[in-house]
């Protein structure tokens, strides 16, 4: 941990091997089960804090499939909360489609749920999910994500994606921040 970047970071939770790993593990179920169900995916990754995870995520994949993103808002400094708005919208269509949405973290579990209800309403066939983590003891709306990567404890974490005011999505692992970070910000 001597990159000037890591020396923000009080705590490593999940490292960045780990996260190949469990990369490798999600795709081959994921692929075995669309497999099963003998359709494919479109690979939809929510801005921007899919961005990483997608990135590892996809290379596991053996069949060629679509990817694209989508934006949306609802989130500001530590705290989740509000509507999600859509400020960038997919490029390809989903109408027909078996949409796998990537996702960073499901906190709240606010932003999936209205992603999920946009997916179905622009007609996709079937809304799956793939989060990087999970905090399940922040959820407010009953959703679960089809598959996760990690499950982690009511903290706030940077890395891998993740941010704290656009900053830290470049960490290449996932951690928690030093305390006075936070009071620069206050
Ligand atoms: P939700 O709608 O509350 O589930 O919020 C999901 C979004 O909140 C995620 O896509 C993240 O951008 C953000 N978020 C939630 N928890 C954290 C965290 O611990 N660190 C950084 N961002 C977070």
């Amino acid at each position: 941990m001597s990159d000037i970047i890591s020396q923000d970071i009080e705590r490593v939770l999940i490292s960045e091997e780990e996260i190949e790993t469990r990369c490798k593990q999600l795709a081959a179920e994921i692929e075995k089960d669309y497999d099963d169900r003998q359709i494919r995916p479109i690979v939809v990754g929510l801005l921007k804090g899919s961005v990483p995870f997608m990135a590892e995520l996809i290379k596991y994949f053996t069949h060629p499939i679509e990817i694209d993103f989508i934006s949306v808002s609802s989130y500001q400094g530590t705290q989740s909360g509000g509507d999600v708005k859509i400020d960038k919208d997919m490029d390809l269509s989903s109408q027909g489609k078996n949409v796998l949405i990537v996702e960073d973290i499901v906190d709240t579990g606010r932003t999936l749920a209205e992603v999920r209800k946009l997916f179905y309403n622009k007609g996709a066939q079937d809304v799956k999910i793939v989060a990087l983590l999970d905090k399940p003891d922040r959820r407010v709306v009953d959703i679960q994500a089809d598959y996760v990567g990690f499950t982690v404890p009511n903290e706030f974490v940077v890395g891998y994606g993740l941010d704290f005011n656009q900053r830290y999505r470049n960490l290449p692992y996932i951690g928690v921040l030093k305390s006075e970070i936070y009071e620069q910000y206050c």
